[in-house]
């Protein structure tokens, strides 16, 4: 979390940054800070969005070529002014942005107060930077080579840039475990946590490995490791467009982001998938098929919303596939000395492709001699660049803060992985296997159909948007899009809500069914029916109020729930990736009606990068 970027160049630096700054908020908006050289170095900084920080600054003559910038997920210290990014040095000639945390602050601090230092905030950045100019001072080398013999000393995960008064077109930036993309301009370079504040300036990127230090210095891109080897800097092209990062008429980028799932789920399939021909191609995992194809066991790992993903294909990966599957939470997974063998298959879902713990996660399952297996939607994300394979779910710049294109085309993805998988080992037929791909082809337009009915979602929402409480209740394929559904209406519109397999209610969550209890059941019309109508029945009875997720033509459930919404039928296998499309409207709508801020929600931030 947190969002860093920075600008040396011809530009107006503070514009370059404060819109760039803007794009990076998903990352963190507790405060927010730039650093510019006019008549010296000055900081200026503020709690709150990019946009208290804009109001702050306006009016002012802040005219340099060269800056850094920050939006904050506070980590160490509480989300005020003088915690905010940029820090100072001692000195005040240094100036630092960082994503991440270092871990041994706290001893580095000591070290640093015993010799005189004294500190302004409670933050682990600004001890990092103390620390590189008590390294330069007393070492007299360059700044680059302070900054390289800090980060040696540094435990933690980071992406830095300081800028130096002494130094007017300089900009070193550093990373380890947190993303840094530089973008090369003519006569200017930008430098982001990723490409959306870089995109409408250049194309050429240069992705930050860990580990490495690049140097910016009259107009050269310098680029070595932190041992001090040098290294080429390897351009790539973006693929990105602007508009993939704009609102395009839409109230809020959550929105826009669920009516784009037709063509993200598309987009997902395009080339991959002709059902015609029986066809199944995923170019990045071509390699590792029959390693997949031959593993004992598949451990998925994953947080969030793409824990929820990785909990769908655990069933698909089990039904057609008939191979065991574990799905664990990346954070748990890391901590509990898991059991991983030579071979198995460790599969990473993550839209962003930096959540801290999944990295972790991987390192560990690499470690142990795992094949990885990347399920990203960033392109040249960490987690992409550090599995061996892996297939992208291509759903285009996910902006809202709660994961909703981004999950259905994990869903789309994982079911192409199984598959495939499925295909090679014998274990699906040949009739089945057309069956599904048949329908998988169907799913844009299915869930068009579903997006058609955002206005009834809409007056649901409105009943029901003084709730306290949320129930979400299905069976198979349909409980983790119980648990998607609950996550995202406590995500944004902060209701308590519980996500739970249906039939488990009884032992537990039935207690807490009144008369003022909404429950969502996602009972579409599947291999549980039956047994869902049952566990209908039961909170019928202690008077709860039913909204229910049913199959197009369903007789029954409408003459039991108050609230019916119909969607397609499709292959009970697919339809988490229907069924959780009213979902996202229903807690969209809520958290709207609530006056919540829905793209920006209290607390959260869409990329992890902490542990
Ligand atoms: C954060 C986000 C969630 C996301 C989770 C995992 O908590 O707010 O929306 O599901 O991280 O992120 P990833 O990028 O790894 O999918």
């Amino acid at each position: 979390m947190c969002g860093i970027v920075a600008y040396v160049g011809h530009r107006n630096a503070q514009d370059v940054i404060i819109k760039g700054l803007k794009r990076l908020e998903y990352r963190g908006y507790d405060s927010a800070g730039i650093a510019l050289l006019n008549n010296g170095l000055n900081v200026y900084k503020k709690k709150g969005k990019v946009a208290d920080l804009e109001d702050h600054v306006t009016g002012e003559e802040l005219i340099s070529t060269i800056g850094i910038g920050h939006t904050r997920w506070a980590t160490h210290g509480e989300p005020n002014d003088v915690n905010a990014h940029p820090h100072y040095s001692s000195s005040r000639k240094l100036a630092i942005i960082h994503n991440g945390i270092i871990e041994n602050y706290s001893a580095l601090k000591q070290e640093l107060i015993n010799k005189g230092h004294q500190f302004l905030s409670e933050t682990d950045t600004e001890v990092l930077i103390h620390f590189i100019e008590d390294i330069w001072e007393n070492n007299h080398c360059s700044l680059e080579e302070a900054v390289r013999l800090a980060l040696n000393q540094v435990i933690g995960a980071y992406a830095i840039v300081i800028m130096s008064s002494e130094n007017p077109d300089m900009l070193i930036a550093a990373r380890k475990g947190s993303p840094l993309v530089i973008g090369i301009g003519k006569d200017e370079y930008f430098m982001a946590s990723d490409a959306t504040p870089i995109i409408e300036y250049t194309k050429e990127v240069v992705y930050l490995n860990d580990q490495e230090i690049a140097v910016i210095d009259n107009g050269e891109l310098r680029i070595k490791t932190v041992e001090d080897i040098p290294s080429t800097p390897y351009i790539q092209k973006l693929e990105m467009e602007l508009e993939a990062i704009e609102k395009g008429g839409f109230d809020h980028f959550m929105l826009k982001e669920i009516f784009e799932q037709p063509r993200s789920i598309r987009d997902c399939m395009r080339g991959r998938l002709d059902a015609n021909e029986g066809r199944l191609v995923l170019g990045g995992i071509r390699e590792y098929l029959n390693k997949m194809v031959n593993a004992e066991r598949i451990i998925i790992v994953a947080c969030g919303t793409s824990w929820h993903a990785g909990l769908v294909a655990e069933y698909l990966f089990e039904e057609f596939c008939r191979i065991p599957v574990e799905v664990e939470y990346a954070s748990e997974f890391r901590y509990r000395n898991p059991i991983i063998r030579e071979g198995d298959v460790v599969i990473a879902i993550s839209q962003s492709g930096e959540t801290a713990d999944t990295l972790a996660a991987i390192e560990l399952a690499k470690s142990k001699g795992a094949i990885i297996i990347g399920v990203c939607n960033v392109v040249g994300s960490s987690i992409a660049r550090t599995s061996h394979a892996g297939s992208y779910t291509h759903a285009g710049p996910e902006i809202g803060v709660a994961s909703t294109k981004a999950f259905t085309a994990q869903l789309t993805v994982l079911s192409l992985i199984c598959l495939s998988i499925a295909q090679k080992r014998g274990t699906i037929t040949d009739q089945a296997l057309h069956q599904l791909l048949v329908e998988l082809e169907t799913i844009p337009e299915k869930v068009e159909r579903v997006l058609a009915l955002n206005d009834q979602i809409k007056e649901i929402a409105n009943t029901f948007k003084n709730a306290s409480n949320f129930l979400y209740l299905g069976r198979g394929y349909n409980f983790p899009v119980a648990l998607e559904g609950a996550l995202k209406l406590k995500e944004i519109s902060y209701i308590h809500a519980e996500g739970y397999p249906a039939a488990e209610m009884k032992h537990g969550p039935i207690a807490l069914i009144d008369e003022a209890m909404p429950v969502a059941f996602i009972a579409t019309n599947d291999s549980s029916y039956e047994k869902i109508i049952s566990n209908i029945q039961e909170v019928k009875a202690r008077k709860g109020r039913v909204i229910a997720v049913v199959t197009e033509g369903d007789k029954l459930i409408p003459q039991m729930a108050e609230f019916v919404i119909e969607v397609p039928s499709v292959h009970e296998a697919l339809m988490p990736m229907v069924s959780v499309i009213p979902l996202q409207l229903l807690s969209y709508h809520i958290a709207v009606m609530r006056g919540c801020n829905v793209d920006q929600p209290r607390n959260l931030a869409k990329s992890v990068t902490v542990e």
